[in-house]
């Protein structure tokens, strides 16, 4: 992966700090204290503002590899619309309201692959690129222009094997400036997830971001793999990438510093602000997409990418899903019911805000990322 465009330290840079922090019992600090208000989580109004933000930057819709064909689509509901993205016959991803312009209906559900989208409600038909194909009894409609009756088209773009869409205003393409490769042209698809949880999308967001909760709350899973709250922490553009190093990682240690490589010996964890997460794993890469639903409700969409052949060795899928079973699974479900717990005790007045300390660097980072960008500085 190439990362030096945004300035991240090279994964043997990234190893020496590791070993000079396990050296003197350190880890990456930030240097503020921050104080998240209790209503950040509840607020209907803080939400609404939330929404707009999605809805105004390219946001990460799907891995390319999840719409590879042509006539690929997929349906969801994103910051409050319901979108249809495709790929067209030349290949290039669009996004439409999945609203019919007849009266309205969705014209597509889930995701497939198709040659044309039907309305299921009076049969209207659309191209791929979102014009009329055919209109069942015509006649009975003669103010229709056709020209300009096709599916309502949003900004879509392809970056580096994600695909963003953004819902409103001029396209925010600088944000895209510190988009990473992170996916080779062999790799493929594997799984694919949903979840849904009754938790505020930051809580949700915030339990990817820090290691100083594996000793507590991953006892069973991590916490005999991975170092306890050790991490190093780097931002790039409005976005973060947290190291968590297995214990494991000391058999890097006599090797050669060019000889060293992460897989198998760290999850490398990317925050692409504001709600995804890109998880490098041994065998795979996961893409989360976390979706408010509400204030309080948020579905999560994972992506399971398995990775390209090794020094000419291919990963079979079995070894692939056994990785993705491991963390991002039996993991995930401790962070979840964390979040869904704290989602119950935010309504309540024991706390007025929640804290974030040193240890947790690019929680911080994101809040004030957040802040920043709907103008509450
Ligand atoms: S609403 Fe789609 S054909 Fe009538
Ligand atoms: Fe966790």
């Amino acid at each position: 992966m190439d990362n030096n465009n945004v300035g991240l330290l090279e994964n043997s840079e990234v190893i020496d700090r590791v070993f000079g922090h396990i050296d003197s019992g350190t880890t990456d600090l930030g240097t503020t204290q921050w104080h998240e208000p209790v209503e950040h989580y509840t607020s209907e109004d803080r939400y609404e503002r939330e929404i707009a933000l999605l809805r105004q930057r390219p946001v990460v819709f799907r891995p390319s590899a999840a719409i590879p064909d042509a006539g690929s689509f997929i349906s969801r509901t994103t910051a409050g619309t319901p979108l249809l993205v495709v790929r067209d016959n030349d290949l290039q991803v669009r996004t439409f309201i999945n609203a019919c312009r007849h009266r309205g209906m969705k014209v597509a559900s889930g995701q497939g692959c198709t040659p044309t989208f039907s309305c299921p409600y009076h049969g209207w038909t659309y191209n791929l690129d979102g014009s009329v194909r055919g209109i069942p009894g015509e006649a009975a409609y003669p103010d229709l222009d056709k020209e300009t009756a096709g599916l309502k088209e949003l900004f879509a773009i392809e970056r580096r094997d994600l695909v963003y869409v953004q819902q409103e205003g001029t396209p925010k393409l600088e944000t895209l400036d510190a988009a990473l490769n992170f996916f080779e042209p062999s790799q493929s698809l594997i799984h694919q997830s949903d979840t849904l949880d009754e938790a505020n999308w930051k809580l949700l967001t915030e339990t990817l971001l820090e290691s100083y909760h594996i000793k507590s709350l991953h006892r069973e899973i991590f916490y005999p793999l991975g170092l306890d709250n050790m991490n190093v922490v780097e931002s790039f553009g409005q976005n973060s990438r947290v190291f968590y190093p297995f214990k494991r990682i000391e058999k890097l240690r006599p090797l050669p510093r060019d000889e060293r490589e992460i897989e198998g010996f760290a999850t490398l964890v990317y925050h692409l602000f504001p709600n995804v997460s890109v998880s490098v794993v041994s065998k795979h890469t996961s893409v989360t997409i976390i979706e408010p639903l509400s204030p309080s409700r948020t579905q999560m969409f994972s992506f399971y990418i398995k990775h390209a052949a090794k020094n000419g060795t291919e990963i079979s899928h079995e070894e692939a899903l056994q990785d993705v079973d491991f963390v991002n699974q039996s993991g995930q479900e401790e962070d979840r019911a964390a979040a869904r717990d704290i989602q119950e005790t935010v309504t309540t007045s024991a706390n007025s805000h929640l804290t974030f300390g040193y240890y947790e660097k690019a929680i911080v980072s994101s809040h004030q990322q957040l802040q920043s960008e709907l103008g509450e500085t």
